[in-house]
């Protein structure tokens, strides 16, 4: 059994649907056991007892938002002890308009992780539906701005669910792989200070 936690911040809704479909993915591999969570209902040191980490929000003015980050920054007494060295991470976020910052805010979610110690996948080409619209940092989705009738932005949005899913199984499936390696091979330590 693994634990894969997907904690999330969104102010109207779009993030929380991202994360959800992110969960979903994630719940259809065997084995995976997967908490998703608003950051007001989630509490830091949840993280200490999962496997892997999903964490993502919406994109304001190309960074993390403020609620995000600042759940982030409650993570000082983890980082000190190492508690998250070793465990798997992804991130996703999404903003109002195509280019609007979806990069730079994955990048942006990421550099914690490295803080932290964490292993971090994005999603690869050979998936040809990230290739032609998705990202290799994790899963960022343009969403519709309320009451627009714009076809090619609802598309994106849908799409980008279903690339959400796609992230959730390859976190899973990594999870997994690097949970049966360290259980035959207990002398390498991901998480050993050497
Ligand atoms: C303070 C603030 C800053 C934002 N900055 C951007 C931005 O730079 N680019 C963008 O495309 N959308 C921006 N947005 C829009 C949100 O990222 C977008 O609507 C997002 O999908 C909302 O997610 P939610 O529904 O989960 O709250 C901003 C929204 C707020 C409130």
């Amino acid at each position: 059994m693994m634990k894969i936690y997907v904690v999330y911040d969104s102010e109207s809704g779009h993030t929380e649907q991202v994360a959800r479909a992110i969960a979903k993915g994630a719940r259809a591999v065997e084995g995976a056991d997967v908490l998703v969570n608003h950051i007001n209902q989630a509490d830091v040191r949840d993280l200490v007892d999962m496997d892997a980490i999903i964490w993502g929000c919406p994109g304001h003015f190309g960074s993390i938002s403020s609620g995000l980050k600042q759940w982030i920054d409650k993570l000082g007494y983890i980082w000190a002890r190492g508690e998250l060295v070793g465990k798997v991470g992804a991130v996703f976020c999404t903003t109002a308009t195509v280019h609007g910052g979806i990069e730079a805010t994955m990048l942006n979610l990421i550099t914690p992780m490295l803080h932290q110690g964490m292993i971090v996948a994005g999603l690869p080409a050979n998936l040809p539906e990230n290739a032609l619209y998705g990202s290799y940092y994790g899963v960022g989705v343009t969403c519709p701005v309320e009451g627009t009738e714009d076809h090619f932005s609802r598309d994106l949005f849908e799409r980008g669910l279903d690339l959400g899913g796609l992230l959730g199984r390859r976190i899973a499936l990594i999870t997994e792989a690097l949970t049966l390696g360290r259980a035959q091979l207990p002398h390498v330590s991901l998480e050993s200070r050497r």
